[in-house]
């Protein structure tokens, strides 16, 4: 594989994974194609502008003619293009159904009539849903619960329906949350991070005991390079961190690192129809040969130095229409006095 086209690049993951492959694949190409909406962003990419192995176009991955153009030649696409966000999709789904499911048709659409040898859809554990016990296996059915959920699952039946019905080379990845450095700070770790920075509250939802398998970012794009490289056509991985945490413990860590006070931590309303948990039974990909190489606190340091070091990064994204969006999800947001076992 010489030629490859990232879509949503310009995002957290995507641009971590363009990273990664100009770093461990010496004579690969990565073409980043991203509409840049609010969460996509050239500053995450300004140290691969001067490879010349790199080149990103600006277009919409609902657009056949811009999906036509930067597909022209390539090997493989991998698609992170997505609307992102639960709370988003809770306050407006229809944006979700365009970019998450037509987007990932008319991708498909290209894939089959330039005769693209590999499709790699990045999908989510939170397609099967909140799991009460056991871990998620490739097979169990899908339970999405909220419309960010309900539209990564139904792009999964786009893409196995078009390797049914007409052969396209396609897979899947279901990652579990994920975090590291570039990380739009609308999500829980990055956002609780900038806010310890700042001593501002960090809003934890409900009881805060609820319960995400986090893989460090790095991780997650080896597994989805090795996916890549090694899956077969039609079918599904797990890639999990294997680190299982409440979120109230998470945000514990997170006060730690910055070295703030437990005071900064609210119990707010909680999200609504919240999943409790999600976990991921990886043993499909680690029989073929991948493991996550990092250990979650360690990571999680890391990643609290990178916000330290690089406010520049975040402080613009904060000041700009995101403190719009804050003040919308959290301005009026009910703080819960009195949460049992805290
Ligand atoms: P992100 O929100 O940081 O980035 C999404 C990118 O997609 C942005 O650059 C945005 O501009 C681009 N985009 C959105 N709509 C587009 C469109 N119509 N055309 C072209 N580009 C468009 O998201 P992320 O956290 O990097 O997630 C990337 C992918 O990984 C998503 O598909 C997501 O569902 C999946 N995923 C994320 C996580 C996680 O914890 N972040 C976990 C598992 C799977
Ligand atoms: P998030 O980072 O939004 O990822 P996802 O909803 O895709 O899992 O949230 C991670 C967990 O943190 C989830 O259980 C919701 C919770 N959370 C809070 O408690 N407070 C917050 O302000 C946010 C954004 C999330």
């Amino acid at each position: 594989m010489h030629r490859i086209l990232v879509t949503g690049g310009a995002g957290f993951i995507g641009s971590n994974f363009a990273r990664y492959q100009l770093k461990h694949h010496a004579d690969r190409e990565v073409v980043v194609l991203d509409k840049l909406t609010y969460a996509g962003n050239l500053d995450n990419l300004r140290d691969l502008e001067s490879d010349r192995r790199f080149a990103f176009q600006q277009g919409d991955i609902c657009d056949p003619a811009a999906v036509r153009a930067a597909a022209a030649g390539a090997d493989a696409i991998v698609n992170f293009a997505a609307e992102t966000h639960v709370d988003r999709s809770l306050l407006d789904p229809s944006a979700f159904v365009m970019t998450d499911v037509h987007g990932v048709n008319v991708l498909l659409e290209a894939v089959r009539e330039l005769g693209v040898a590999r499709f790699v859809q990045i999908s989510t554990d939170e397609v099967y849903g909140q799991v009460a016990a056991g871990s998620s296996k490739e097979t169990d059915r899908y339970a999405p619960r909220n419309p960010y959920s309900a539209t990564k699952a139904a792009a999964e039946l786009m893409v196995h329906a078009h390797h049914e019905s007409y052969g396209v080379p396609a897979l899947i990845t279901r990652g579990s949350n994920t975090f590291g450095p570039f990380h739009y700070p609308e999500k829980m770790i990055p956002l609780f991070i900038t806010n310890a920075l700042d001593d501002e509250p960090l809003p934890v939802y409900g009881d805060g005991k609820q319960v995400r398998d986090w893989l460090f970012v790095e991780d997650h794009c080896a597994g989805i390079d090795f996916v890549l490289e090694h899956g077969l056509d039609g079918e599904v991985y797990n890639v999990g961190g294997g680190n299982e945490r409440e979120n109230l413990g998470v945000t514990r860590l997170i006060l730690g690192l910055v070295g703030k006070p437990e005071s900064l931590l609210r119990h707010v309303e909680d999200r609504a129809g919240h999943d409790r948990r999600y976990s991921l039974d990886c043993g499909k990909l680690h029989r073929l040969g991948w493991q996550p190489a990092r250990r979650f606190e360690d990571a999680l340091a890391e990643t609290v130095q990178w916000y330290r070091a690089n406010e520049w990064w975040w402080r613009k994204i904060k000041s700009g229409a995101f403190a719009e969006y804050y003040q919308r999800q959290y301005g009026d947001r009910k703080v819960l006095e009195d949460t049992a076992g805290d």
